[in-house]
């Protein structure tokens, strides 16, 4: 008897050890459970965190931390352990609890020849016996509150199926809580996340090409995005760049949107956030208000507007928006305003005219009607016009889109006459300047003309013989084809692009001859105007070091400026010291490997090459790392170089990236070496840290990283400045001597700071003891948030380029 019990116990247990189940069988909720081929997921009861609730679930099978991803009777949840899973003959699929004959939960499905089926994906299907690849039911047209590789958010248009996402109610309870994540199809598409019926934050829209300037569809190295918009489908969907990472994308109970990674350190770890700062709270700054997270205040009203309470306005409540400076009559004395790098305003007061695809066109359709009070031409739908207020948009730095507000012609910025005064008096001023400034002025200034030349000519070399007197070291820079990097990175596709620059977007490509490169396209309204382009083509051309990265030759084309460079395997800094994941690739000799490769780098620049050359734009990701990790000082669009004996020079145009700006170049625009030595200590201290200098947060204080890192030394705990990321034992003499100089270099006055040499030696242990650091500048930031990039100051950009009158040597 004891025998054939165990026996049966025995073939129970094995007939659910399957991935099926069929209309003879039943699952119940003793420990059944099936699991996929692959055992990648597995399918059974389970009860959340802290409730006796049971219901029916979906969960990662190899991970210890058991992580639901999908629940089918979330509303309804069995309270006992008496559950029973079962399908029909004809292919409904039913939970039944024990006492009733009343299914808790059914799929409403039918089939012919059923079969219940969990797949490696994570997907459970219902098979219609033919084995056509359609199924009759799959719990990824039923999506909860996570998205799996494969499954889809947003709209079958044919059927009108909608996937979408609903958070949790809580951690307790997996029944719909208040979040939905669901595309909005009318209008350009967006996906929007509710609160009830309420928007809470926007993607942007889809132009065809991207949304609104978001990081939904950045190329990364874990995940690659996909987005479908054509006339059967609009949707979202990601699938992992390697099948054996564990990803997923979900809506929490609070409401926030991410992408998480398993981590082999046994936790999920989060690498996307859709929800960045306070410009994503959607319509923060109030109808037309623009919202552009480096600028202070963020909420600014667009170019002919004015806030509409200004009382408001003034202490920072936005809600109110802007009006328009001149009320609009419909009458002839009206034109457009246009706005570049936005992402734009919420679509759903939106109608699209696929049919025109011109400017022009656009334009006049919206003239046409009175009621319209912008437009845009987008890659997907051709001209949309907006009717209603402007809601929600957000201004960026480097990429997004245009967006031509309607108002009156006396309320323009400028018209085109007045604008190319103002650029010829600029050039000609900024030429002038740098003349008296700088003792290499006359031949960029010769370059220059050689540029010009060169594009007028078409030749195909430029010549960049540096000094007349130099003639030996002459070298000729390679003037790429545009029609040959086109092609080398496939039209400058999304999915060759490996990031976005100071002033630009970067791909990578494959020339002819099989060498990889990295072609920095300049953005037309980047601020990068000729003069940084040659700056940039002139300066790195001459230099040579390992710790520097190798420009290979440039291309012009009208107005587009192309870089073309080394490629770097690795990519950029910020992606390994920031990121949990690829942290853990750097370990505490490859740390200071890096740290030694910038310093020696910087060092260069400073010291050695022909010219002192201050970087300005020092930061994590200006660095490259080849395949082998060595670290490549890169971005010298802001580089200036000082001749001979000249130390220091100010400028009115403060450009660079907050968090690691010197607080004398910030405030007062006066840089020098040693301000790029403030940026060297900044970089340090992240890179032993992992922590961004600028987005710091920590519960107890309202310091920045530097604040942090100086508290830490006073209180005699420094150590605990190091990224847990770092394997131990590390070498404390060692570190403690990189922080050390780390913040010797981010003292707050220029001349307690080290110069590079000295930094060399103090890291390679040269110097025995080392001088005990002052107060670091700029320790505290409280309300400034996160800058990924490089940000100018508040003044309007004609101001900015004709003050730069006042840069002077000293
Ligand atoms: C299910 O029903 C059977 C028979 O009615 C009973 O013996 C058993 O205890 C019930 N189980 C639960 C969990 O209620
Ligand atoms: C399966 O369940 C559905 C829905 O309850 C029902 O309409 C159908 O008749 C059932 N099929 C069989 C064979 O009982
Ligand atoms: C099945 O139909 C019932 C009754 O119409 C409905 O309450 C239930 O939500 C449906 N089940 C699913 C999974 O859609
Ligand atoms: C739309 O995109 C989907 C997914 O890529 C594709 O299967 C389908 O054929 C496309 N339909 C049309 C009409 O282009
Ligand atoms: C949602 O996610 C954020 C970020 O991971 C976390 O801080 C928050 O506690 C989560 N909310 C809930 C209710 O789990
Ligand atoms: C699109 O624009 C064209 C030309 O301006 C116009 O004739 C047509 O009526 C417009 N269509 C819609 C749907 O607005």
């Amino acid at each position: 008897m004891k025998l054939l019990l165990s026996i049966c116990l025995c073939f129970i247990s094995i007939s659910f050890a399957l991935d099926t189940l069929s209309p003879s069988k039943t699952l119940r909720d003793n420990g059944q459970t099936l699991v996929s081929t692959g055992d990648a997921f597995e399918l059974g009861f389970f009860s959340p965190f802290d409730s006796k609730n049971r219901y029916i679930g979906i969960w990662f099978k190899n991970i210890p931390q058991k992580t639901v991803v999908w629940v089918a009777n979330k509303n309804s949840p069995l309270t006992d352990d008496s559950g029973v899973l079962s399908i029909n003959s004809t292919g409904n699929i039913f939970i039944h609890g024990n006492q009733s004959a009343m299914a808790i939960w059914s799929s409403n499905s039918s089939a012919s020849n059923p079969i219940l089926q969990l797949l490696n994906t994570g997907n459970l299907v219902l098979k219609d016996g033919a084995d056509d690849g359609s199924y009759a039911w799959q719990s990824f047209d039923h999506p909860c509150d996570t998205l799996l590789p494969g499954m889809k958010l947003g709209w079958n248009l044919m059927t009108k199926q909608n996937w979408f996402l609903t958070s949790w109610k809580s951690l307790q309870d997996p029944a719909s809580g208040d979040f939905t994540y669901k595309i909005d199809p009318l209008g350009l598409p967006q996906i929007s996340l509710r609160k009830g019926s309420q928007i809470e934050f926007r993607s942007g829209t889809w132009d065809g090409v991207r949304f609104g300037g978001e990081t939904l569809l950045r190329e990364n190295p874990v995940f690659n995005p996909i987005f479908v918009f054509n006339t059967s489908y609009i949707f979202y969907s990601f699938e992992n760049i390697d099948s054996s990472v564990i990803s997923r994308f979900v809506v929490n109970q609070s409401g926030l949107i991410e992408h998480l990674t398993w981590s082999d350190r046994g936790e999920w770890v989060n690498i996307a956030n859709m929800q960045k700062d306070e410009c994503d709270m959607y319509g923060h700054c109030g109808p037309y208000g623009i919202c552009n997270i480096n600028k202070s205040p963020v909420c600014q009203c667009p170019t002919g507007f004015t806030p509409k309470v200004p009382k408001d306005w003034n202490v920072m409540d936005w809600a109110g928006g802007c009006i328009k400076k001149t009320p609009l009559n419909c009458g002839e004395n009206e034109g457009f305003q246009k706005f570049s790098r936005l992402k734009l305003p919420d679509s759903s007061q939106l109608r699209k005219n696929g049919t025109v695809l011109s400017l022009k066109e656009c334009k006049a359709a919206c003239l046409r009607d009175c009621s319209c009070v912008a437009y845009a031409v987008t890659d997907a739908s051709g001209c949309v016009v907006w009717f209603g207020a402007l809601i929600d948009i957000r201004e960026y730095n480097e990429f997004g889109q245009d967006l031509y507000i309607r108002m009156a012609t006396s309320d323009l910025e400028s018209n085109n006459n007045d604008r190319r005064t103002v650029v010829i008096v600029s050039v000609s001023v900024v030429f002038g300047v740098v003349l008296v400034a700088s003792v290499c002025s006359f031949f960029i200034w010769k370059r220059t003309s050689r540029i010009s030349k060169a594009q007028q000519l078409g030749v195909n070399n430029l010549s960049l013989d540096y000094n007349s007197s130099a003639a030996e070291e002459d070298q000729a820079l390679p003037l790429f084809d545009v029609y040959a990097i086109a092609t080398a990175t496939n039209n400058f596709s999304f999915t060759n692009k490996i990031g976005e620059g100071g002033f630009g977007p970067v791909y990578k490509g494959v020339l002819p001859t099989g060498q990889q490169v990295a072609v920095k396209r300049l953005s037309k309204e980047s601020g990068q105007g000729l003069k940084e382009f040659k700056n940039e083509v002139v300066l790195i051309s001459k230099l040579q070091h390992r710790n520097l990265v190798r420009l290979l030759g440039c291309c012009i084309h009208g107005e587009d400026k192309m870089l073309v460079y080394e490629y770097m395997a690795n990519r950029s800094l910020d992606l390994y010291i920031f990121n949990q994941t690829r942290g853990t690739a750097l370990d505490w000799g490859k740390r200071l490997d890096i740290i030694l490769g910038i310093a020696r780098g910087l060092l260069y620049l400073h010291r050695d090459s022909r010219l002192r050359i201050i970087h300005r734009d020092l930061k994590a990701s200006n660095i490259l790392l080849d395949s082998e990790m060595n670290p490549k000082i890169s971005d010298f669009g802001l580089a200036r170089t000082f001749g001979g004996d000249q130390t220091e020079a100010k400028t009115s145009r403060v450009i660079g990236t907050y968090g690691y700006m010197s607080p004398e170049y910030a405030i007062d625009g006066l840089f020098s070496i040693k301000s790029d030595v403030f940026s060297f200590g900044v970089l340090v201290l992240e890179i032993l840290s992992g922590q961004k200098n600028r987005g710091f947060y920590h519960p107890d204080h309202d310091y920045n990283l530097l604040g942090h890192a100086w508290k830490l030394w006073n209180e005699g705990r420094i150590m605990e400045v190091m990224d847990a990321l770092m394997e131990k034992p590390v070498p404390k003499s060692e570190i403690l001597r990189s922080i050390q100089v780390g913040l010797l270099c981010v003292q707050q006055q220029p001349e307690d700071r080290p110069t590079m040499p000295s930094v060399i030696m103090m890291l390679d242990g040269e110097n025995d003891s080392l001088l005990q650091p002052k107060q670091p500048g700029f320790y505290t930031e409280r309300y400034l948030t996160e800058a990924e990039s490089s940000s100018t100051g508040k003044k309007p950009q004609t101001t900015n380029e004709i003050t730069i009158t006042k840069l002077q040597g000293r």
